[in-house]
């Protein structure tokens, strides 16, 4: 494959390298860049040059490398102008959580910092870094705000890191990164594809509160932001996207309608009135399972001794959902373990019939409640092997889950189009 821009010239690129031990393996990415047709220019960080000798990219690119646009040997006074107005894309691989935080705060301090400010070219960052840098809130923030400006984030892989740990951080395989920029480079868009186009995706989010008194309720630790992370994913493919949240601490996405709901049989409620318009259910939200019998009118007053609160069961609403669902309806839901993640959450998907569900272990680090990322697994029925993924931020989760659904509806439609062909045979 050659790349080429509209006017048949070859595709330029720009691949700035920042201080990480994969920096060695940015040679590969140049080096399969311009075996596809590219003209790759690099720049690096001063750091970057610790690890790898500007020289080793200057000897294969063909081109002057540059670090310090402000140096003597820059044969171009203006680099970081002229530079990112000439390029068709800018690759950072490796990228540290130092360049990714400075990228997100809008901080030029050297060239490739200001090459990335001044150019309006697509842009793909793929991170490599220590594992406790990668789950840090910090890197977590820093990366959604630069997935809102439109960057393209090759995910780091698990395995073995140069300090002997093994987790997530590692930088992604140099050819996933080529592919990425190709694909970019090709259709000349960074966005994912509007895959969920026609689909309307119904999401619960969050925490219910069932109240004991006018003063105190029984709840949980959600924060709502898987289910917004799934409702921002699906939205950003295309669907049209409803959110019945319950209490919530995480930002609302932006542009999704939602439909707020307090207790369980309020939300059960806003999901009945909503259903017969949707095609995906998707339960995410952190149902009470029980409430007090009966909402005391007073407030409790202290007493010595025991107190005892009467609870009943609450409605199940995704059992309900799935229970009454009209043809063509996908019901997925999450199971929310601490033991026998993947034994107690198949128990649910039997039990509440679904087409997919979504498990994770909250008491895991980096998982469940209130943190930024998740680590899930997910199931369908009769699969024999579960994916279980490693942890990444909901969002990614909820593109992962997605991407299950969107296999789910195409196994769905392909067995519709066969009955019925059978049917007219
Ligand atoms: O909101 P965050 O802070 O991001 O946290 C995310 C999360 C941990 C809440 C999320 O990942 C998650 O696991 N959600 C499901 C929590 C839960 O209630 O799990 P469960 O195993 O108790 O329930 C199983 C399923 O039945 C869930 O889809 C739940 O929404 C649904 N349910 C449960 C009870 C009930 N009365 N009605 C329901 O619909």
């Amino acid at each position: 494959m050659t790349s080429e821009n509209t006017a048949g010239q070859s595709k330029q690129v720009a691949l700035g390298v920042t201080g990480g031990i994969a920096a060695y393996k940015t040679v590969e990415i140049l080096r399969e860049l311009q075996k596809n047709g590219c003209r790759v220019r690099v720049c690096m960080t001063p750091r970057a040059c610790e690890f790898i000798q500007p020289l080793t990219f200057r000897a294969i690119s063909g081109e002057h490398v540059v670090v310090d646009d402000y140096s003597p040997d820059n044969p171009d006074p203006i680099a970081h102008i002229t530079f990112s107005q000439t390029v068709d894309l800018l690759i950072v691989a490796p990228a540290t959580a130092n360049t990714i935080a400075k990228f997100a705060s809008g901080i030029a301090d050297d060239f490739l910092t200001s090459t990335y400010l001044a150019s309006t070219a697509p842009v793909v960052v793929a991170p490599a870094m220590n594992t406790t840098m990668w789950l840090h809130p910090a890197t977590a923030r820093n990366l959604k705000r630069l997935r809102d400006d439109g960057v393209t984030i090759i995910e780091p892989e698990e395995g073995i890191m140069a300090c002997g740990t093994t987790g997530p951080g590692r930088l992604a395989d140099p050819q996933l990164i080529v592919r990425a920029a190709l694909e970019i480079l090709e259709n000349g868009k960074q966005t994912r594809p509007s895959d969920l186009f026609g689909e309307r995706v119904l999401i619960t989010a969050g925490a219910t509160r069932e109240e004991i008194d006018p003063v105190r309720f029984l709840s949980n630790r959600s924060s709502g932001r898987m289910g917004f992370a799934l409702a921002e994913a699906a939205q950003s493919r295309g669907a049209e996207v409803t959110l019945v949240a319950g209490a919530t601490t995480a930002e609302v996405p932006a542009n999704v309608r939602v439909l707020r709901a307090t207790t369980a049989e309020e939300m059960r409620a806003r999901v009945l009135e909503e259903i017969s318009n949707s095609t995906i259910f998707i339960g995410a939200a952190a149902v009470a399972d029980y409430r007090p019998i009966t909402r005391l009118a007073e407030k409790i007053k202290k007493s010595d001794g025991h107190f005892t609160l009467t609870l009943e069961p609450t409605p199940d609403i995704l059992a309900e959902v799935s229970r009454t669902r009209h043809e063509g309806l996908l019901v997925i839901g999450f199971a929310a373990e601490t033991i026998d993640v993947v034994r107690h959450a198949r128990e649910k998907l039997k039990r509440k019939n679904l087409d997919c569900v979504v498990a994770n272990d909250v008491t895991s680090d980096g998982a469940g409640f209130d943190v930024e990322t998740n680590i899930i697994t997910i199931i369908k029925p009769d699969d024999a092997a579960p994916v279980t993924l490693p942890v990444m931020s909901k969002l990614d989760a909820a593109h992962r889950i997605l991407n299950e659904i969107k296999d789910l509806r195409a196994t769905r439609d392909g067995a519709l189009k066969e009955g019925q062909s059978i049917a007219r045979a």
